[in-house]
């Protein structure tokens, strides 16, 4: 009963869509397991080019059932209009399903992701504004309105009268704005569960009974390591565990049950939004990974910081998720530099650390400790055949591959599900 969970290592957007999508055709269920339409998960193959943010990226797979797990928010809204534009393009939506457990994002949490965002000046997150922090800081405050809830007409009305009622007096005593209207919001609810409804499942017993029938299971995470909130640049975070543990709770399965890790990291770096980045380059090799790589985020179009691997980064991902592979994505972004520089060290006020502090101020403080490699300055993007790629592109992916302390599994040399190179088994 293989189950691999499938991880992003370093801050978000490093190609999860692209590997999952590929490893899907092999499975028989996909489950997504946090975040919610925060994540932008791009995925190009034989039926085109899509940018998912809760569908999970295993849907391209004719026979794979695909499971919204209880650990995703879910903003209705997004998931219906991304189900209509996958069945207009003739992907078949009818094996997707969402966990009865799974917390909704309702119209107060969007706004007042907003107003959080405003009040906090130039200390801003720099969140993506959709709903996501106080969506599952109801979830923890046992506010939440579950998916299921939408299945009980007179449950949602109960639950919403009395969840409104204080969410519109944080409104319009502490921001000043005008209150939601019951009324809207339970009949636009209704209307949602009456869509979604044939697709809401105790979806646990799913996932079980894949589990019990030996067959490929795919847990696909949502943003990175380190927008973890217990480990990441806090309070520079999203608010649900990326991690591999994090698929334990929000897939609902067991640790045990787990038996493929599998890290993906850009061969380079990236974050989006505010908080710490020591590799950041601010300067015109930013600028050309940037427009090399078109990075600008799936979810928000916002400009990607862009910098030189982090292999403080990647061991700590590593330490914290447990990987058994990697997924090395973007190699080809890296085709056109003469030197490349990995970071394995930073300073810190005069000593040189190896790990990842936990205090925010003090990753600011850090500067990156470089070795220099040789690049390639060869086109990768048409190699299918590790053998093939240049001297210097194995030896850069070696030195990757033990300063993460795990094997590459994967190596994309580009978007499409085939420019992607098979370098050792996965289970
Ligand atoms: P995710 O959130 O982890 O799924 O990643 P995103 O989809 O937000 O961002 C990754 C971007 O890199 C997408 O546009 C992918 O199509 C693209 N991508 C993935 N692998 C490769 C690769 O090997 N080369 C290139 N050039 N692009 C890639
Ligand atoms: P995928 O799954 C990159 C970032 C936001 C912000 C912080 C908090 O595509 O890799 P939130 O809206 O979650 O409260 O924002 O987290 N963030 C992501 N960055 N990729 C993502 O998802 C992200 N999801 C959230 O930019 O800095
Ligand atoms: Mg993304």
């Amino acid at each position: 009963m293989p189950v691999i969970a499938v991880i992003g290592a370093q801050w978000g957007d490093e190609g999860k869509g692209k590997v999952v999508d590929l490893l899907a055709q092999e499975a028989s269920l996909v489950v997504r397991f946090s975040g919610g339409d925060n994540a932008g998960h791009t995925v190009v193959n034989p039926c085109g080019k899509f940018g998912l943010h809760l569908v999970p990226s295993g849907i391209f797979s004719p026979h794979t059932v695909c499971i919204i797990g209880n650990g995703v928010v879910i903003n209705p809204s997004v998931l219906i209009g991304e189900m209509d534009q996958l069945d207009r393009c003739g992907v078949a939506t009818t094996r997707l399903f969402i966990s009865d457990r799974a917390n909704l994002i309702m119209p107060y949490h969007i706004l007042l992701d907003g107003l959080e965002e405003e009040s906090r000046g130039e200390k801003a997150l720099g969140t993506t504004r959709k709903g996501i922090g106080p969506a599952f800081a109801d979830k923890v405050a046992r506010l939440g309105i579950r998916a299921g809830d939408l299945l009980d007409k007179d449950m949602l009305l109960e639950r919403l009268r009395s969840v409104l009622d204080y969410k519109n007096t944080i409104l319009t005593k502490v921001y000043g704005v005008s209150p939601l209207s019951l009324d809207e919001v339970y009949s636009q609810y209704c209307q949602y569960g009456e869509r979604l409804g044939p697709h809401i499942r105790e979806t646990v017993i799913m996932l079980e009974e894949a589990l019990n029938r030996d067959e490929l299971v795919l847990l696909e995470g949502a943003q990175g390591a380190l927008l973890d909130p217990d480990f990441g640049t806090y309070p520079y975070t999203t608010s649900s565990s990326p991690l591999a543990g994090g698929g334990c709770l929000g897939a609902g399965l067991g640790p045990t049950r787990i038996n493929r890790v599998v890290g993906v990291f850009k061969s380079y770096c990236t974050r989006v939004g505010s908080g710490p980045m020591p590799t950041e380059l601010k300067d015109e090799t930013g600028d050309l990974i940037r427009e090399r790589a078109h990075e600008y985020g799936t979810t928000t179009g916002r400009p990607r910081r862009c910098g030189w691997f982090d292999a403080v980064v990647a061991r700590f991902s590593n330490q914290i998720n447990g990987f058994t592979g990697a997924a090395i994505t973007r190699l080809d972004i890296l085709d056109v530099f003469p030197r490349l520089k990995i970071c394995v060290g930073y300073k810190l006020d005069g000593r040189t650390i190896d790990y990842f502090p936990a205090n925010v101020a003090a990753v600011e403080r850090c500067q990156p400790v470089y070795e220099e490699v040789a690049g390639w300055q060869t086109p990768t993007s048409h190699i299918r055949e590790y053998e093939q790629l240049p001297l210097e592109a194995r030896q850069y992916i070696a030195r990757l591959e033990e300063l993460i302390s795990c094997p590459a599994n994967l190596i994309s040399v580009g978007q499409a599900r085939e420019q992607t190179i098979h370098k050792t088994p996965i289970l």
